[in-house]
């Protein structure tokens, strides 16, 4: 029989620099249901990757000075070695630079060519490079990116657009005849209502820079980077020129998203499947984000939260637990130290540490480290094992709903209840007469029932921690096998071995002090750089700049903020009057040479002719020189 298949994505992320606990956040997700699904028996496909073109990574590597090649490439293998550390299970890594990508993004874009669904233009509208996003003007309210609020740019230039227009019937009709298409509902209904406003079409490519994949038919343009980036997750499955995955895994179960790219993934991607005549996602999931106090997460204010670092303290399991439990499915949630410490302190140390130790000490203890059988039954028996038998199916039908925090409390619920039955029957009462060594075997087994089926609930969230419990309860043999989760009888004299504590008990006053201290100093948020209209060269050329000496310098006799010079440009002498008196004395000015706008109108500046302008550069309350090397009466060009 063939098995049933299971294909899952995460986005693939902007190599721009390392990534974050948010981005961590999503990729565990992804992982925990691939591994929930292949325990279920599914055939499962688990894609991630890295997006590796466009404006914004082309000038990240300009400011680095390497190129953008150089510089995503370092930082890959960190994102790589930061996957490989938390043991996610990915069936395959795509890089939008890899040529077997690259080759069939250029097909994909020549079949939509073909269909008519591509036309040449010109676009002029807004641009925002963090989130690689077009904008018109009425979207782009107050000069901000309606997505992300950082001001966008203009941009002006010819371009290829695709004509999102004609599917935005079909897509408001998938949206609301299909709700399991989109989820949550409050996603569904933010699409449909930016569906309703009408779809332009979309332009699809980029000619003011050159970092992105060829546009096939026309060398002199690079492909939009959305569109290069959304076909991945065919592109990865071999479509079109080598087929056998694309299909057996396409149509996807399921793009695992944040809610900034649902309508990427919601709207240009299913039309672009339209028009390639390709079938759709069965689903598009939207998460929420991770925020600080100070808000999002972003690396350009600094404010993110290194996963590397939690790691190293608290292993990868805890960290997994953790995002897991504490957040909602959907929703925002904040990021704080002391809720995560919290966490890995009660619901691991305590609940679960506590209980595996204490089971296995009480066997070493009382039964010379051998799981004893059960004889007969006894108060509290029936109903720890009617909870142990019935969370399979409950975290079953949770992580269904990708509720992965309800699902770990269901199994939480059996973890305390363990605990509790512990305390109920008092092991070291029973162990104390011989004539109740029987009732001591049965708890003791019990406990240990409980405890593999606990082994087996927890694998798809941490593995690791799932075989060392199982080690530890003598059970290393047997593979983890979810048809096992539902039932209470299988052991029998297995050896219990001690092992170190699963999870050692925090010192949260400590650990949030060392944290603290380990912060990154936050830096400001740096206003991004304003840039005025654009000009032609012809606009350029109008103005002559030229290199001038200051040979004089005075204060003018007259007003306090300004000074006097005269510089020679080449074989001219002339006044030239400058508002930096509160800058530099007339002392400072002399023999400087500076570069000047020698053809601005002559104006009377408090009586004084000034014919012409020195430059200096605003650094906020100072002006500064704008001095050269080059020689006096040079054009600056
Ligand atoms: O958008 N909280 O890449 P990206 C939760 N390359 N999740 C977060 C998060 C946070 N604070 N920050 C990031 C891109 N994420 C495109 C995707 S897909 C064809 C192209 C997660 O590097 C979340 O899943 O900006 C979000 O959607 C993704 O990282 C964005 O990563
Ligand atoms: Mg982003």
């Amino acid at each position: 029989m063939t098995k049933k298949t299971y294909y899952i994505s995460t986005p693939i992320y902007y190599p721009s620099s390392n990534l974050h606990i948010g981005h961590t956040y999503c990729t565990v997700m992804a992982d925990a249901m691939a591994r929930f699904k292949r325990l279920c028996g599914y055939d499962v496909m688990f894609l991630t990757g890295t997006d590796e073109h466009g404006q914004k990574i082309q000038k990240i590597a300009d400011e680095k000075g390497i190129t953008p090649q150089e510089h995503v490439d370092e930082i890959v293998s960190g994102i790589k070695e930061l996957w490989k550390t938390m043991e996610i299970s990915y069936d395959d890594f795509i890089r939008t630079t890899e040529p077997r990508h690259v080759k069939r993004v250029q097909y994909i874009f020549n079949k939509m060519y073909e269909k008519g669904d591509i036309y040449k233009g010109e676009y002029e509208g807004w641009y925002c490079t963090p989130c690689e996003a077009f904008w018109t003007e009425t979207q782009a309210v107050d000069g901000k990116c309606p997505d992300c609020g950082r001001p966008v740019e203009k941009a002006k230039e010819s371009a290829y657009f695709f004509k999102l227009s004609k599917y935005q019937d079909r897509l408001i009709d998938l949206f609301e005849n299909n709700p399991e298409f989109l989820q949550p509902d409050t996603r569904r209904n933010e699409m449909i209502s930016f569906a309703k406003q009408g779809l332009e079409d979309l332009c699809i490519s980029r000619s003011s820079f050159d970092w992105g994949i060829k546009v096939p038919i026309d060398e002199k343009h690079v492909i939009y980077v959305w569109l290069d980036a959304l076909s991945n997750y065919i592109t990865a499955l071999g479509y079109p020129d080598d087929p056998e995955k694309y299909d057996k895994y396409w149509p996807c179960d399921v793009h695992l998203v944040g809610k900034e790219i649902v309508r990427f993934h919601s709207i240009i991607w299913p039309a672009m499947l339209m028009s390639l005549d390709l079938p759709l996602p069965k689903k598009v999931l939207g998460h929420g984000w991770l925020l600080l106090e100070g808000g999002k997460m972003s690396k350009s204010k600094g404010n993110v939260v290194d996963p590397v670092a939690l790691i190293d303290r608290y292993g990868v399991d805890a960290l997994k637990y953790f995002l897991l439990r504490e957040y909602t499915f959907g929703q925002d949630g904040l990021f704080t130290n002391e809720v995560m410490l919290n966490r890995m302190n009660f619901d691991l140390a305590n609940d679960l540490g506590n209980l595996v130790s204490r089971t296995v000490a009480m066997i070493e203890k009382y039964n010379d480290g051998t799981i004893p059988a059960v004889k007969g039954d006894g108060e509290f028996d029936a109903d720890l094992k009617e909870i142990a038998i019935g969370a399979a199916s409950k975290v079953e039908a949770n992580m269904n709903k990708f509720a992965f925090s309800q699902a770990l409390e269901e199994i939480w619920i059996l973890v305390r209840r363990t605990n509790k039955y512990i305390d109920e029957t008092m092991p070291w009462v029973l162990a104390k007469d011989e004539s109740t060594k029987d009732r001591l075997d049965t708890v003791l087994h019990n406990l240990c029932e409980s405890i593999r089926i606990i082994s087996i609930l927890i694998y798809p969230f941490m593995h690791t921690t799932s075989k060392e419990i199982r080690k530890q309860l003598g059970i290393w043999y047997a593979d983890v096998e979810w048809k096992d989760a539902f039932v209470f009888d299988m052991l029998g004299m297995e050896k219990v071995k001690k092992g170190k504590a699963i999870f050692p008990r925090l010192d949260i006053e400590k650990e949030l002090e060392e944290l603290e201290a380990m912060k990154p100093s936050a830096q400001p948020d740096e206003p991004p750089t304003q840039f005025k209209e654009e000009i032609t060269i012809e606009d350029f050329d109008k103005i002559d700049l030229k290199v001038g000496e200051i040979l004089e310098c005075k204060k003018h006799p007259k007003a306090d903020k300004l000074l006097v010079s005269k510089v020679k440009i080449g074989t001219d002498t002339r006044q030239i009057v400058s508002g930096v008196a509160k800058h530099y004395t007339p002392e400072q000015m002399v023999g400087k040479k500076v570069i000047v706008v020698a053809n601005l109108k002559p104006i009377k500046l408090r009586g004084e002719e000034s014919k012409g302008m020195i430059l200096f550069a605003d650094n906020k309350d100072k002006l500064e020189f704008v001095t050269t090397e080059a020689q006096n009466g040079n054009n600056v060009q």
